[in-house]
């Protein structure tokens, strides 16, 4: 019989995680209803007064603007590993620049991960429906409200993920989730 010990448990969750943002923009049902579970096994991470951390591919690397804009065309949305390994889209916006913020992927409504579907130009909860347009803010319900943005930067082309304390520009009100 195998003994698990309590340092394996974090291990574990960070794999199935990475394996999850892999497939989540085609699996959105499964990783919707998984998250909060995987969630649960990953420790919070450390992070300075400001928050940045750097953005983590599905393998946990760095991700690198010259790599990201290589693979991902203007307009697309796709997952990186954000604040506190939450998943976070990145935005290409043109042919050469990312976009200045992120959108949490965690619908507000009950916690699933929400694709985007570029056919609608939408993200589309799989769990209860809710949508949201392509800057995040919430179009239908039951979401109550907007996902949460992040803020991007791209310095020596590590792209960096840190908090939105300012005024959401979708809204013009304060950040719901500061
Ligand atoms: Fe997204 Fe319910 S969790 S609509």
């Amino acid at each position: 019989m195998t003994q698990m010990t309590s340092s394996d448990v974090p291990g574990m969750g960070r794999r199935q995680f990475m394996n999850l943002l892999t497939f989540g923009s085609v699996t959105g049902v499964a990783l919707g209803s998984l998250y909060p579970v995987v969630k649960y096994f990953i420790p919070p991470r450390a992070s300075g007064s400001g928050g940045g951390t750097s953005a983590k591919d599905e393998l946990g690397n760095s991700v690198t603007a010259s790599g990201w804009l290589a693979n991902h065309a203007d307009g697309d949305r796709s997952l990186v590993q954000g604040l506190k390994g939450d998943p976070t889209y990145l935005i290409v916006e043109g042919d050469d620049a990312i976009g200045s913020y992120g959108i949490n992927a965690i619908c507000t409504h009950l916690g699933c991960v929400v694709p985007w579907n570029s056919g609608v130009n939408k993200f589309v909860c799989p769990c209860h429906g809710s949508q949201y347009n392509s800057t995040g803010k919430v179009v239908r319900g039951p979401a109550p409200l907007s996902l949460a943005l992040a803020n991007i930067a791209v310095e020596n082309d590590t792209v960096f993920v840190s908090q939105w304390t300012e005024t959401d520009f979708r809204t013009g009100e304060k950040p719901w989730w500061t």
